[in-house]
């Protein structure tokens, strides 16, 4: 297990539609979850997906403590989600900031649905199926994008919106997810 490089934006595999996971258990999985983990603590991300660390598997990883770099945002559990599907509970959109670990420096206004279930298993194969809002919905939909290739300035409305963190907000420390 190691900490990965994060590919960024330009790079071809982003692009790509992941593949499933078939075989669960697997030392092959494990160390990838491992990976990701280490990858996405020492970026302090708030989500990361297989995609991005060069693997086009179906497996994303995410999970918000309540203080960090999101002073308005809810805590959302650390999860790791393999084979996701995504049923939306509601038309209804709401735009947000986003940053992307590999769109670094970068924020822009994204619209996302505010409620949705989510249903796939954990590493162990196991179901996960929960219906969440807010800020736990836009994260798995970042989330989940990657998996689709769709990076989060293919979702910008209002471009206005799109600029560098530092200029954005000068008095923040925030840190790209
Ligand atoms: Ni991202």
């Amino acid at each position: 297990m190691a900490i990965k490089p994060v590919l960024r934006m330009g790079e071809p595999l982003l692009l790509e539609v992941a593949k499933k996971v078939e075989k669960f258990g697997t030392p092959e999985l494990e160390t990838l979850i491992q990976d990701m983990q280490e990858t996405m603590a020492s970026l302090n991300g708030a989500g990361l997906a297989a995609p991005q660390i060069g693997v086009s598997l179906q497996v994303v990883i995410f999970g918000i403590e309540a203080n960090m770099r999101y002073p308005d945002a809810e805590e959302v559990p650390f999860t790791i989600l393999i084979n996701p599907v995504l049923t939306l509970l509601t038309e209804e959109m709401e735009e947000d900031w986003e940053g992307c670990l590999s769109v670094p420096g970068l924020r822009a206004m994204v619209p996302r649905f505010t409620r949705l279930r989510y249903q796939g298993v954990d590493q162990q194969g196991q179901p996960i199926d929960r219906s969440v809002n807010g800020f736990h919905a836009r994260v798995v939909q970042h989330e989940c994008d990657h998996l689709e290739g769709i990076l989060y300035p293919m979702r910008i409305e209002d471009f206005s919106t799109f600029g560098y963190t530092e200029v954005l907000f000068p008095n923040q420390k925030i840190i790209d997810e």
